[in-house]
């Protein structure tokens, strides 16, 4: 008797196909990156991510208000500083573009998850994610920077921060400091594989955080190695990290899979604003159908292995499982 088995029973109809289903999308996993600048009433267009604002503090708690009210209850937030310098001095400034905003958004949304990105290259006039000496950047005096600015996050009302420097040894590093300043509670989301990727080019715009020279290859990973990812990981865990990221998504599917095996900590994926352009470009020209590639990714990368999902669809993205639902 043949076929035996007759894989196409279970997609005869949509209620049966979704009875079946593997990996959904759920609102709860998704975090909204935002991008926050100086000024009042601002909302400025970023021409290489359709849809996506560098927002003053008081339109960006109108705007997370909104975003809040549809179910995306996690926020990742990106600062432009209103001055760089070669040290960064505005990330852990109390008086800070991003610790303002922590405080603005904690107090109008008292319940939200606030995810501070912790990393030098918004703030550095070089654009480099840490502190320089002799054209390169220094591991270990950056480590100092980055946990003061991790404890003035966490005063500014941070549920979580999250450093996204690639510097050694600096998880452990921000979980001490926190620690030792009574943040016990406060959480470090460890973007642990983060690569040296091109799908960044698009952020860099969004966060005016090109490196004035060189690259970020003597930091971010080398896009061609896996088992380093699991190196990676395995030692933020070691120093504390209580998430883990890998970083892009859609090209490191392998990576997300690994890890997922390999740890016990929840795993973020954050979808980049080069996988978000790419989309929303060919979908533009009606090369692609955009909601169904938009789903079809996150299911992917939620299929991979991640369990939160950053993406900057978030707000979208929540408005059609509630239609499906
Ligand atoms: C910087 C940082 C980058 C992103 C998040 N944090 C860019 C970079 O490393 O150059 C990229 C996010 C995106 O592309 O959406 N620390």
């Amino acid at each position: 008797m043949f076929p035996q088995e007759r894989p196409r029973r279970l997609r005869q109809s949509a209620n049966l196909r979704q009875l079946v289903r593997e990996t959904r999308i759920d609102v709860e996993r998704l975090i909204y990156p935002v991008f926050v600048r100086p000024g009042q009433h601002q909302q400025v267009a970023i021409s290489a991510m359709p849809g996506i604002f560098q927002w003053s503090v008081d339109t960006l708690v109108d705007h997370c208000r909104a975003v809040y009210e549809l179910g995306v209850h996690a926020f990742l937030l990106f600062g432009i500083p209103s001055r760089k310098d070669p040290v960064g001095s505005e990330a852990y400034d109390p008086a800070g573009i991003v610790q303002r905003a922590l405080a603005a958004l904690r107090e109008a949304l008292p319940d939200a998850v606030l995810i501070a990105d912790l990393c030098l290259c918004e703030y550095t006039d070089h654009g480099h994610c840490g502190i320089l000496r002799g054209g390169t950047v220094d591991n270990d005096a950056t480590l100092d920077v980055l946990a003061r600015t991790a404890v003035e996050q966490a005063r500014a009302g941070a549920t979580i921060v999250a450093p996204s420097d690639m510097m050694d040894g600096r998880v452990g590093a921000i979980r001490r400091a926190l620690d030792e300043s009574g943040f016990h509670d406060v959480a470090i989301m460890a973007y642990s594989a983060k690569y040296a990727s091109g799908f960044y080019g698009p952020f860099r715009e969004a966060a005016e955080n090109a490196p004035a020279f060189g690259d970020r290859q003597t930091y971010q990973m080398d896009p061609a190695n896996r088992r380093e990812a699991l190196k990676e990981v395995l030692l933020d865990v070691a120093e504390g990290a209580d998430i883990v990221m890998v970083k892009p998504a859609l090209p490191y599917l392998d990576v997300l899979s690994d890890v997922r095996q390999r740890v016990a900590v929840p795993v973020a994926a954050y979808q980049v604003s080069g996988e978000f352009s790419m989309i929303e470009a060919a979908a533009q020209r009606g090369w692609l159908d955009r909601e169904r590639v938009i789903l079809e990714t996150l299911t992917s990368i939620r299929r991979a292995g991640a369990d939160l999902l950053i993406t900057y669809w978030a707000p979208e993205v929540s408005r059609w499982i509630a239609r499906q639902e």
